[in-house]
Parts: structure tokens; C-alpha cells; sequence
């Protein structure tokens, strides 16, 4: 599910916009509304919540808040002109100057004001700053003429509206599971040794498998970002509970474990807090069972297993394909955790996926991007095998 900011400005299409957030809504997104004053003259707002399941935010800035997309539709000429200049004063002009993400346009206006020169150096500026633009259509506008400027139909502007968001039917039918975060193995009641995976990595993966239409679990060890909607969370807090989840769902079609598994763990468990004394604290550890191998060793036909090998220092690389083979796993995504700019509690990471055909480097991205090109692979590998 994302988050769609719905822009709709005022124009006689405005009433179209009321299907587009229908079908957003019924696409399983959460659609903010955005509704210029000018668009109010055709459709009163309240339209719009409505349909998107909302009552009027009193949040004075909901405008201005994290989305997956911003589309606007239908886009007047003069919404246009204030998005061309980076002006802000109508909603939809703020909130295009606040988001980061996707932009989808749908203009609609009269012929001669879609021809004119300067809507067109407007359209030419926001292209050329990664606005996606849908339409106009040719045919008879509302007050008769014919020509270039009514809005591309709500199917058409929803079909972007889900490439933009990377939604595709390629991995529909199929179960993924995708292992995220870090477990965290008791050294007693209040103490535990750990790691700092954040999850990230895992939560974009899942979210990028759910967006191609795939069935998700997500065993999440600790996650200090939220999993994302519409997959099922099993919670995994230690390496045993990871192993025993991912077990139970072994016949899955394609497994991604993302998230950093404890490979020691405490040979002895204090039930009760330790109490502080002058005496040193020796604690001995043990191996935890590898998850990776495990599934490994019990992969079923066809089964695409992902394993991620956090590294560091300049064999980092070739431990990583050494894991390829003695693990048994079709792909491994190599990342150098020493660095501070990328891998753990990071927004963005840089990644090496290693298969038996080869290496292949995925330069510094957002992880959401990183995750995409994973899974991209991983169906390249599943298709391999059908
Ligand atoms: C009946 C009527 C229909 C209009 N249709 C359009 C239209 O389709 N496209 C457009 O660019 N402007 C259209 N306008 C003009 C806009 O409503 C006007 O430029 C307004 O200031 C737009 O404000 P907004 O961009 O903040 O919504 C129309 C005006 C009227 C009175």
C-alpha cells in the first residue's frame, strides 16, 4: 500500500478525479486529497475524502507530509504555471515543492491554452525536472471545441500512477518470505547482545514484493522501522525464533533473508537481571544454527533463496561467494558494513549481487531502489528455472 497524494485542481475534469481516487482506493492506497479552492467551484472536497475513506484532516499539513507519489488531476494551466516557478500558494503547488518521489501530471484545458507557448515552456520545465506527464487527449472539451486538452481517462492516469509506484502482476500467485532486522540473543532479563540492523533493507524488499503482487511474510528480529502494510509479520526476536519461522515457511517460491542473524549466542541465559558487583562478567558464547544454510539444505524445486553476507575488510567479497556455494543459496548480496554512509541504520546502501553467472556492482542508491533491483534479479533466477 502507498501513500498517494491526489492533487485536484479546478477544472470541469475535476469530477474525473473522482474515479482516479476510487481506483486508488480500491487499489489498496491511502489517498490524501488535495483540492485547490478553484477545484472546489466543481467538486466540493468533501467529495474527495470520502471516496478516500477520510474525514477532513486537522492536520494543518497533511499536504506536507511523506508520499510515495504526488498525482495531480486534472492540472489546470495556472497550477501549472505555479509548479514551472516553484510557487506555493494553492496546496497542490506546496506540497509539490515539499515531496520527494514520483510526480504524475495530468493536464486538462482548452485546446489554445494547451497550445499556447508558455503552457508549454511550463510543461517543458517540469519534465525536465522527472515530472511524469499523462495527456491531454484529443476530442471535444466541455465547452465544445475540438483539440488537444481534455484529461487522459482515470484507468489511464491510475495505470501510471502504478508504474510510477513499481506495481506490476510479476510476482503474483507467488509466496516471498523475507527475513528483517536483527535478533537480539538474552544475556539475561534486561541485557542482550545484538546487532544494528535497523531492517530497512528487509522492509523495502518486502514492500517491493507486495507491490509486484506477491504473497509476503515478513520475520522481522527488532525492527526499528515500520513493517510495511499488507504483509504478514511474524515476529523473530532471537535467532532461534528466525530459524524456527523460517523453517515453517521453507516451500515458499522465492526467500530473501536480509536480516542480520546472531551467529554466537549466550551459552548461559540469566533468567533475573544480573546484579552489578566489583567481579567481572565472563560470558561464554555458542554458534546459533545458520538460517541461511538451513534452508539451504531443505530447498524445495524451483525455490529462489537470497542471502545478504554483511562484511568488512578487503576479503569481505570473496567470503561473500564462498557463501554462494556453501550455502547452497542462488544469489548473494554482498555489503561492506564498515562504511558509515551506506548498510546498517542507513538510508541508502551500495551492494555486489553475486550469482554462480557472475557479479554485478549496484552503486550507492536508496535502499528502496537497491531492493527493486534485487527482486528484479531474483525473478530473472525464478524464470530461469520455469
Ligand atoms: C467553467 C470553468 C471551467 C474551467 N476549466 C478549466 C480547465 O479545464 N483547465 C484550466 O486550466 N482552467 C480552467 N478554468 C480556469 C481555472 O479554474 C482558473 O484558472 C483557476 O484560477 C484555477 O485555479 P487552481 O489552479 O488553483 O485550481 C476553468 C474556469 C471555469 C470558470
Amino acid at each position: 500500500m502507498a501513500r498517494v497524494l491526489v492533487g485536484v485542481t479546478g477544472g470541469i475534469a475535476a469530477y474525473k478525479a473522482c474515479e482516479l481516487v476510487r481506483l486508488l482506493v480500491k487499489g489498496g492506497h491511502e489517498v490524501v486529497p488535495l483540492v485547490t479552492p478553484g477545484a472546489e467551484r466543481f467538486v466540493r472536497a468533501e467529495t474527495f475524502f470520502a471516496l478516500a475513506r477520510l474525514s477532513p484532516s486537522d492536520d494543518l499539513y497533511v499536504h506536507l507530509t511523506r508520499a510515495d507519489l504526488l498525482v495531480v488531476a486534472p492540472l489546470t494551466a495556472n497550477t501549472l504555471a505555479k509548479l514551472a516557478h516553484g510557487e506555493a500558494d494553492n496546496l497542490v503547488a506546496e506540497a509539490a515543492l515539499a515531496h520527494r518521489g514520483p510526480v504524475l501530471l495530468a493536464p486538462a484545458m482548452n485546446p489554445r491554452m494547451w497550445a499556447h507557448p508558455a503552457t508549454q515552456a511550463n510543461v517543458e520545465a517540469v519534465r525536465s525536472r522527472g515530472a511524469a506527464i499523462v495527456g491531454p487527449g484529443e476530442g471535444e472539451t466541455a465547452e465544445g471545441e475540438w483539440g488537444l486538452g481534455r484529461m487522459a481517462e482515470p484507468e489511464q492516469i491510475y495505470a501510471r500512477c502504478r508504474e510510477l509506484l513499481g506495481e506490476t502482476d510479476s510476482l503474483a500467485g507467488r509466496e516471498v518470505l523475507v527475513s528483517a532486522g536483527g535478533t537480539r540473543e538474552p544475556l539475561d532479563a534486561v541485557r542482550f547482545l545484538g546487532n544494528r540492523s535497523s531492517g530497512r533493507m528487509g522492509v523495502a524488499l518486502a514492500e517491493v514484493s507486495r507491490r509486484r503482487g506477491a504473497d509476503v511474510t515478513l520475520l522481522a528480529a527488532n525492527l526499528t522501522v515500520p513493517p510495511p502494510p499488507g504483509v504478514e509479520v511474524v515476529e523473530t526476536p532471537t535467532a532461534e525464533a528466525m530459524l524456527e519461522a523460517a523453517l515453517a515457511r521453507r516451500g515458499a517460491d522465492l526467500v530473501l533473508m536480509a536480516a542480520a542473524v546472531a551467529d554466537y549466542r549466550p551459552v548461559e541465559r540469566v533468567d533475573a537481571k544480573r546484579p552489578k558487583d566489583e567481579r567481572t562478567w565472563q560470558v561464554e558464547l555458542e554458534p546459533t544454527h545458520d538460517v541461511l544454510q538451513s534452508l539451504g539444505e531443505r530447498r524445495t524445486n524451483g525455490q529462489v533463496l537470497v542471502g545478504f553476507a554483511a562484511e568488512t575488510g578487503p576479503d569481505g567479497l570473496a567470503r561473500a561467494r564462498e557463501k554462494l556455494s556453501r550455502k547452497r543459496v542462488d544469489l548473494v548480496v554482498y555489503n561492506d558494513v564498515a562504511r558509515a554512509d551506506i548498510g546498517f541504520d542507513s538510508d541508502e546502501n551500495e551492494v555486489v549481487l553475486v550469482t554462480a553467472s557472475g557479479e554485478r556492482r549496484i552503486e550507492k542508491a536508496p535502499k528502496d531502489r537497491i531492493a527493486a533491483t534485487i527482486v528484479d534479479t531474483a525473478e530473472e533466477l525464478l524464470r530461469e528455472r520455469a
